[in-house]
């Protein structure tokens, strides 16, 4: 017995010790009392979900309620917009007749109502670097005794018309419109263009991924539905530091989505110190937006809606704010009302929280009315840069310099630093300095001149010993910039531009560039690399489709514009107003030269 009672013990000391043990690793109790307790509990917590997931009556579907389903087929970020450029004809093909370009153009719409050294500064660097010519919406309108609200109505009027379906306008078109006293253009179209795509891509992977997919009925009976992405941006505004003032407790301000710079990208005061210029850019401006036209027709209709019951001078601002934060909230209803309490208990234990805030946010909503509008804001400036309260985020860095990239960065205090290398959209275009192959053989106009036409040798300046204006932050190298802020800055920061110093012999070639056999070369290849078929640089349209020049709009803003001591623009070398043509060698403006070109 001696010996054989120590034995039971020990095992049954073994045997609970190992009842321990499994305990700790397999988290589950054994005993009759703790499974009671544990059974309980779990029925607790079922009960407690059924209760979350179940609350209430069923809720109405916002995404019908407020009809949500996009009225345009056609996805902005997969348009053939930019093409490849194509050099493969020789130069005495001869032009085709009837040219059609079958893919989206792009168009810049600057509202303006006269020229000024700042509207001037817009359309001189927009043509500079290559785009399309500006359209000027409300040129020479300007009716005295009309009253700032009257003025936005208008404006805003004018831009909905215009992007009404026309011979000019398709509704897939790509449309950037710009304010016009205060944008400096900085990279050609090309990566506006690309950059707007991969932005949309991008969020709309995410889109999907929080928000699925809804159902389409179709029209043919018997069709299964169709299944498409519940929600999706389609149009990109600049975003701001600062939200519209006065509207603190509306969901443009408090319910719009977080920035996706990471939350401490400007230190631990981000987002926190009070006057906002530590705030990540978060909030809509309405100085610059790019989209398709149908998309930004739909939303100015609706700001004019809005601001017609309203009379202030941005009332359009306050509108678009609005809109934004109504499009969010019907967005976050929505996910609420099919989310499964589960997963958004899970994350809420994770951390992550998908949620916008709607806590407290009282709007009045019609059923029936639309507040979808695929609205997004550019977070990172990758496309548009914010002056507001940013003043001190830019830097013009020449990417060639790794010493000063490098110690940039500690600068600006940015946290987990990753080396600024020129972008490689940019390190891909073209040289920005290089004249076209016949330049100075041609007899175009404007007629070479070597001291006008003079650029530094592209053998030895690009776009990687460019100054090009950086935010450090975000690591981006915006398309233009918006000095919405302090506007004594304008002045230093044009000049600080990259074009600043070749002003003048830039803008030549690109009115020359409409002409020649570059320009012949791109229609025969079906223009397809034209951003738009109407033709005529050097010049501009307005919404009344009449042609103005350059001179017309800018005469006498020449120091401001170039600072060269060179005389008024096209009037260099004494030469009359030159003849503008447009793609098919029809006369736009001015008067025929004598015969004697041959190209
Ligand atoms: C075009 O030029 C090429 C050589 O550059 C020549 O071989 C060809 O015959 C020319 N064609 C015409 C139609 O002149
Ligand atoms: C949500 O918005 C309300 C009302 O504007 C505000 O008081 C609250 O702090 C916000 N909550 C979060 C988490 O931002
Ligand atoms: C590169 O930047 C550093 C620091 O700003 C400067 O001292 C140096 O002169 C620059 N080098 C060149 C080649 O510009
Ligand atoms: C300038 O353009 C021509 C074609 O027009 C090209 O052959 C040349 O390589 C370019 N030069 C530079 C430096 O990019
Ligand atoms: C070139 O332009 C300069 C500056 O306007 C002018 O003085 C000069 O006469 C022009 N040269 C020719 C050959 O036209």
């Amino acid at each position: 017995m001696a010996s054989s009672s120590p034995l039971p013990q020990f095992k049954e000391a073994k045997a609970t010790a190992t009842t321990m043990m499994w305990q700790v690793y397999h988290q589950r109790p054994r005993t009759p009392r703790s499974k009671a307790i544990a059974y309980s509990v779990l029925a607790f917590l079922f009960f407690l979900f059924m209760l979350i997931s179940l609350s209430g009556q069923p809720e109405p579907d916002f995404w019908t309620k407020f009809p949500s389903q996009h009225p345009f087929p056609e996805s902005p970020e997969y348009a053939q917009v930019a093409l490849p450029r194509r050099t493969d004809v020789a130069a005495n093909d001869t032009l085709p007749h009837g040219l059609e370009k079958p893919n989206p153009n792009l168009h810049v719409l600057v509202p303006m109502q006269q020229g000024s050294r700042g509207a001037c500064r817009t359309l001189a660097s927009a043509m500079i670097l290559g785009y399309p010519p500006p359209i000027l919406v409300g040129y020479g309108k300007n009716t005295p005794g009309v009253t700032e609200s009257e003025r936005t109505v208008d404006r805003i009027t004018r831009l909905r018309d215009y992007l009404k379906p026309s011979h000019i306008m398709k509704d897939h078109d790509l449309v950037l419109v710009v304010d016009a006293e205060d944008v400096f253009f900085q990279l050609p179209p090309e990566i506006l263009v690309t950059r707007f795509q991969e932005i949309l891509r991008t969020n709309n992977k995410k889109l999907l991924q929080k928000h699925g997919f809804a159902k389409v009925e179709q029209t043919t009976a018997g069709a299964p539905p169709n299944l498409v992405p519940k929600y999706s941006q389609r149009v990109l505004f600049g975003a701001s530091k600062l939200c519209y003032g006065a509207l603190e407790a509306d969901p443009g301000c408090v319910s719009v989505p977080e920035s996706s710079l990471p939350p401490d990208v400007y230190g631990w005061k981000t987002d926190i110190y009070p006057d906002g210029h530590l705030n990540r850019p978060r909030w809509l401006n309405p100085g610059a937006v790019i989209g398709q036209a149908a998309d930004l027709r739909l939303i100015y209709t609706e700001a004019l809606r809005i601001i017609e019951q309203r009379h202030q001078k941005d009332a359009d601002y306050q509108a678009l704010t609005q809109m934004y934060g109504r499009q969010e909230v019907i967005r976050e209803l929505e996910r609420r009302r099919t989310t499964n309490g589960l997963k958004e208990w899970a994350q809420g234990m994770l951390g992550i929280n998908e949620a916008s805030n709607i806590t407290g946010i009282h709007v009045r909503l019609e059923t029936g009315h639309r507040y979808e509008y695929g609205i997004g804001v550019d977070f990172e400036s990758q496309m548009f840069f914010t002056q507001m309260m940013s003043r001190n985020d830019v830097e013009w860095i020449k990417y060639n310099n790794i010493t000063k990239t490098s110690i940039l960065q500690g600068q600006f205090a940015v946290p987990r630093e990753h080396r600024l290398l020129l972008p490689d959209d940019i390190a891909a275009l073209p040289n920005p300095y290089n004249q076209s192959r016949f330049a100075k053989s041609q007899s175009t106009h404007p007629e070479w001149n070597a001291t006008l036409d003079k650029l530094p040798n592209p053998e030895e300046h690009s776009w990687h010993n460019s100054p090009l204006m950086t935010n450090p932050h975000s690591a981006a190298v915006p398309v233009l910039s918006h000095l919405n802020g302090d506007q004594k800055l304008r002045n230093a920061w044009w000049e600080k531009m990259w074009f600043f110093p070749w002003g003048r012999a830039l803008l030549r070639r690109y009115v020359r560039s409409s002409r020649g056999f570059d320009a012949a070369q791109s229609s025969l290849l079906g223009g397809q690399e034209w951003w738009n078929m109407r033709g005529g640089r050097g010049g501009l349209w307005t919404d009344e489709q009449n042609w103005v020049t350059f001179s017309d709009v800018c005469e006498g803003q020449e120091r401001d514009l170039f600072d060269d001591d060179l005389g008024p623009w096209a009037k260099e070398n004494g030469d009359p107003d030159e003849p503008v043509y447009n793609r098919f060698g029809n006369l736009m403006y001015g008067k025929e030269p004598p015969k004697e070109e041959g190209s």
